[in-house]
């Protein structure tokens, strides 16, 4: 079994990004989906919360066991797969926009440390929710309780209610 990482701010974790870490998963690897932290970055939900969401929607998928969440730490990318023994990264592809923006990363993670990046077409029923769009969508009233896992949903409202 090879690990692989998943790695996004999951800012929130989605639909898709559940759909991603599933068929990651299926194809026999097991996956840390690794949330990134950048405290400069205007998010909606924070660190904590967004790990939560993400480990609860895992244990309600039953993927607790061959999947797991971890915070990325600062810094290079490939530098924690080397730390976690990740043999490949692994993203999610919507569109050529996603691989316009994904290709020179991937580039750049083989030259640095020969990781390659393993991507996985996202569901065509999923291809139009990004966390940035369910953020604008919930902002501004509209219902995004059908492109989320239950316990992202679950963080999103908590943290509508603190507000
Ligand atoms: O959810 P996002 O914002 O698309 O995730 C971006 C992420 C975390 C995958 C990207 O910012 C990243 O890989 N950061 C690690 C920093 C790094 O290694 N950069 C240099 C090589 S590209």
């Amino acid at each position: 079994m090879t690990t692989v990482v998943l790695p996004g701010s999951f800012d929130p974790f989605t639909l898709g990004h559940l759909d991603l870490t599933r068929r990651a998963t299926a194809l026999g690897h097991h996956v840390i989906v690794a949330v990134s932290h950048n405290p400069s970055k205007q998010g909606l939900l924070d660190l904590e919360a967004r790990t939560a969401a993400i480990r609860g929607s895992l244990a309600q998928e039953g993927l607790e066991g061959a999947a797991e969440v971890r915070t990325l730490p600062h810094g290079l990318l490939v530098d924690f797969c080397r730390e976690v023994g990740a043999g490949a990264v692994v993203r999610g592809l919507r569109s050529q926009l996603d691989l316009a923006y994904e290709e020179p990363m991937a580039r750049m993670n083989h030259h640095l440390a020969g990781i390659d990046t393993i991507f996985l077409l996202t569901a065509s029923s999923l291809a139009h929710i990004s966390s940035s769009l369910v953020r604008e969508v919930h902002a501004l009233g509209g219902d995004v309780s059908d492109m989320l896992p239950a316990a992202s949903l679950e963080a999103l409202h908590a943290d509508s209610d603190l507000r």
